[in-house]
């Protein structure tokens, strides 16, 4: 099966095409192996553009997406024309009925209606058998974009439309291994292991532990309460003045300030100390929000004791503090994770989302699990697909697909505020 899909989420737009295989039918059966082989896999970040605000613009992220996803389309199929995968046969012609009904769908999408239009007028359909987009959880009006375009799409060519939730996107990329490469093209592995599987899902918008119960079939176990982690992190690297997306700022320094403690072989002095919010509750829940402001806290403390207000931290505390805030959330995630796991008996755990690039993340969960947990298989995302993609959404509507999840184009609707969970 050869699928489309489409992410406009939040600020990525991404579009994937994928070859997928599965070795017998993975709708029924769990302990089939599935490849799915990235023929395209194009992405254009907005990272730049939200950078000047701090944080991402729902309106600015829809008029990019608008801006974006024409140009994207275009990549990806020269991607399968490369491939010799894009049909020369004679353009397509588009029944008046089925062009205005494109056009109503496209009336609320103007500033991409002409481009669209001119783009399915000139170009061939490819050989897909599906397309797959995103429609939930997300920024309400980045997601619309991406929903009025793939109905709009799957009309023009005629194929069918399967709904993807972001989070299942984010879970199941989880479990895929790359595990060749063929002409030149990537080819990742998920052999769906046995259920339940634990997933920590952590991103600039959710914090979940997340279990499958059968494949495919969620429970939420637990969610934060007010941030997400990587909210947290950005809101905590804003106020240390470093740059959008705070993550990866916070986790360099943190990785120096370890480095560094290496050296000194443990007699640096410790200048903060941060709490570990919700670490003993019997729930699976997190807080965030009280660690952001207890990093606040220690900024004007600190500023306090300068002869020069607000002045800016040195080096050495930025680094020290970005370890500590590192270690704060490290340690409530693995103790609720760890706990989770027990219960549950789950036998592999997920990691997913944004955040689950964090090394330091990865490699705490690593070593705690070897030594209190060592049957558990931990599998984080392949390099590059931890953020937000168009791989993760190809992948669940694969699995959607296979089960005929598709629905009328037209009729389909964003939903902001999607859960994965039935038991919510
Ligand atoms: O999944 P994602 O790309 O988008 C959402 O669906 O939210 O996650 C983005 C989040 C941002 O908050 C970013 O700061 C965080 O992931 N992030 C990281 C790292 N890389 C990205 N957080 C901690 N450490 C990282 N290395
Ligand atoms: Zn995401």
């Amino acid at each position: 099966m050869r699928i489309l899909s489409i992410e406009t989420s939040c600020d990525e737009t991404a579009i994937a095409i994928l070859e997928c295989e599965s070795n017998e039918d993975a709708a029924k059966d769990t302990s089939t192996s599935t490849t799915f082989k990235v023929l395209s896999h194009t992405l254009i970040s907005q990272i730049e553009i939200h950078r000047e605000y701090g944080g991402v613009f729902p309106a600015v992220a829809k008029r990019e997406h608008a801006k974006n996803l024409v140009p994207i389309l275009g990549a990806a199929l020269e991607e399968l024309g490369e491939a010799g995968l894009l049909p020369e046969k004679p353009l397509q012609v588009i029944p008046e009925n089925i062009r205005t009904q494109i056009g109503e769908i496209l009336s609320r999408e103007s500033d991409m209606a002409e481009s669209f239009i001119q783009f399915i007028t000139e170009n061939n359909r490819p050989i897909i058998d599906a397309i797959a987009v995103t429609y939930g959880p997300g920024l309400a009006p980045a997601l619309w974009v991406g929903v009025n375009f793939a109905q709009a799409l799957a009309l023009a060519w005629n194929v069918p439309l399967v709904p993807v939730n972001h989070m299942e996107g984010h879970f199941l990329v989880g479990l895929a291994r790359t595990t060749e490469s063929i002409d030149n093209k990537t080819v990742l592995t998920i052999d769906a292991p046995q259920t339940p599987i634990l997933g920590l899902l952590i991103s600039g918008g959710h914090t979940q532990l997340m279990l499958m119960n059968e494949w495919l079939s969620y429970q939420l176990l637990g969610e934060t309460r007010d941030d997400a982690v990587g909210e947290a992190f950005d809101k905590v690297a804003r106020m240390m003045g470093l740059p959008y997306p705070g993550g990866p700022e916070i986790s360099k320094l943190a990785a120096k300030c370890r480095e560094d403690e290496k050296s000194l072989e443990g007699t640096s002095e410790k200048l903060f100390s941060l709490p570990r919010p919700m670490i003993d509750t019997p729930d699976y829940n997190f807080s965030f929000s009280g660690l952001k402001t207890a990093v606040l806290y220690a900024l004007r403390d600190i500023q306090k004791t300068r002869p020069e207000e607000s002045a800016p931290l040195d080096t050495l505390e930025k680094e020290q503090l970005a370890r500590e805030f590192e270690d704060a959330v490290t340690e409530v995630l693995i103790v609720k994770t760890v706990k989770a796991l027990k219960e549950t008996q789950a036998q592999t755990l997920v990691l997913g989302g944004g955040v689950s690039a964090n090394p330091h993340i990865q490699k705490s969960f690593t070593e705690t699990l070897a030594d209190k947990l060592p049957n558990v298989d931990f599998q984080v995302p392949p390099t590059g697909l931890t953020g937000d993609n168009g791989v993760m959404i190809g992948i669940a509507g694969f699995y959607r697909a296979q089960r005929k999840e598709f629905v009328d184009p037209g009729t389909l609707v964003a939903d902001g505020n999607l859960s994965l969970s039935k038991v919510a």
